[in-house]
């Protein structure tokens, strides 16, 4: 008897800030390794303005907008699907919080709060459900076939 797999995909993106620092990237994948996290595909690329409007559709209201995809536009991101037993909770957990203030005072070794420089330059993004993932992925690995990967790996 063969114990099915009950992995879940998240999407991660490793900002264009850490693209630029080899050794905060190579950390950053330690701590995916060490947490238990596959790297199911990964690809840089320089994230396009329409491909950043729609990944952040929910935030064109708020008053970080402009600077959030001016930033993540400004050069090459790595971007990640990652796998793992509680993939969404457990790659936001090892992020921390989304202020940086806030993760260097209450998550001091989480990602943001080792690696965030702004609010805006917080290292990683992180799906926040199952449903964002998948928006997140059609638009940033139009290729991948999640529906297909969950047959073979994930959770019903
Ligand atoms: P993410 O989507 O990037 O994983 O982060 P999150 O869920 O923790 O935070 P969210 O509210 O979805 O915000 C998305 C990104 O917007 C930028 N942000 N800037 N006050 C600010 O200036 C501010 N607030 C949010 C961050 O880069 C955040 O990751
Ligand atoms: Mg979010």
């Amino acid at each position: 008897m063969s114990a099915k797999l009950s992995l879940e995909l998240t999407l991660a993106i490793l900002k264009p800030h850490v693209v630029k620092n080899p050794i905060v990237l190579q950390k950053i994948h330690d701590m995916i390794a060490e947490n238990g996290l596959k790297v199911v595909r990964s690809r840089r690329k320089t994230i396009t303005l329409p491909e950043a409007d729609l990944f952040y559709q929910e935030h064109r209201q708020k008053f970080f907008y402009n600077r959030l995809v001016t930033f993540m536009c400004s050069g090459p991101s790595d971007i990640l699907i990652l796998a793992g037993s509680n993939a969404i909770s457990k790659w936001r957990e090892i992020m921390g919080p989304t202020k940086v203030f806030q993760a260097q005072y209450s998550a001091p070794e989480s990602i943001r709060g080792k690696f965030g420089l702004s609010d805006t330059r917080n290292a990683t993004h992180g799906s926040d459900s199952i449903e964002s993932a998948e928006r997140e992925m059609q638009i940033l690995f139009k290729d991948f076939d999640c529906r297909k990967w969950r047959e073979s790996y994930g959770s019903s």
